[in-house]
């Protein structure tokens, strides 16, 4: 495995190479990004990962400073899984100039949930995995669909954008007790930690009750931001979905998704769950 720092090194190194996939963190390795790895080395003859804390997603209010950064583990782990290309840029690198040009989502898809909640969110991360994308010049990039949006935003970016790549969705990791994998976790004091598992829980209750038929949906997730308000969560927003574009009107048929993100302690959590 290499790590490589500069944008013209990793370019002369994959020049040229038509099978490459494609992971893209912000470091701080758990076991949900190894699965990304294992998909990715079953989809690409050569695996790149990008290790980069995108200043450009965060809010000024954000735990961009505090976010944990644990580079040497994190290529332990990258080396234990094959990895080939470990690309970690420092700032200068990516941003020698300040950044001034942006993909912009629509805000159809990127100012509800979690753009409501975090503005600009979804044009840091879209600038970023553009420009990612544009270095690394992958075949196949891997996502978690726990970060259910952000997956919605970049597919459509690379549909709108023509960008040859293909998207594949990889399904979020769980810790025993049900809370998904997050490197955000590492935040939680013990109690904490032991309350977090009831995001998941509520969420699920809500998808088991519409897959046998339940249709008031309104009801059930008010129900569900009760019960967290209750223990001591702030909710932002359980809600349910339309797959396909994160809309809220809920067709017959339509497959849908449960999404939630709530506070606990200083802690903001995020899951999604698809229903059926
Ligand atoms: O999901 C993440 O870790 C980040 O949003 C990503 C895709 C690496 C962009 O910074």
């Amino acid at each position: 495995m290499q790590v490589v720092e500069s944008v013209s090194a990793l370019r002369g190194l994959l020049g040229g190479q038509s099978a490459i996939a494609f992971v893209p963190t912000m470091g701080n390795l758990h076991e949900g990004h190894v699965t990304l790895m294992r998909e990715a080395r079953k989809r690409g003859r050569i695996v790149v990962v990008s290790i980069f804390v995108n200043r450009l997603q965060f809010g000024p209010q954000e735990d961009f400073d505090r976010y944990p950064r644990t580079f040497a583990a994190d290529c332990a782990k990258l080396e234990s899984e094959g990895v080939d290309y470990v690309f970690a840029p420092d700032e200068q690198v990516l941003f020698p100039h300040p950044q001034d040009f942006f993909v912009i989502p629509s805000p159809q898809l990127a100012d509800i949930l979690e753009g409501e909640f975090r503005p600009g969110y979804f044009r840091g991360v879209a600038t970023i995995v553009a420009k990612l994308f544009n270095i690394v010049q992958p075949a196949h990039a891997i996502f978690g669909m726990k970060d259910y949006q952000q997956l919605r935003v970049i597919e459509r970016m690379v549909a709108q954008l023509n960008m040859p790549i293909a998207i594949q969705p990889n399904p979020t990791v769980r810790a025993g007790d049900g809370l998904a994998l997050s490197s955000r976790n590492n935040y939680l004091s013990a109690a904490e930690r032991s309350e977090a598992p009831n995001l998941h829980r509520v969420m699920r209750g809500i998808s088991v009750r519409l897959q046998s038929g339940e249709r008031a949906i309104a009801k059930r997730e008010a129900e569900a931001a009760l019960e967290l308000t209750g223990r001591g969560w702030q909710v932002d927003y359980i809600t349910v979905r339309r797959q396909s574009d994160l809309g809220a009107q809920h067709g017959a048929r339509e497959p849908l998704v449960v999404l939630g993100a709530a506070r606990i302690g200083k802690t903001r959590l995020i899951d999604s769950l698809e229903v059926g």
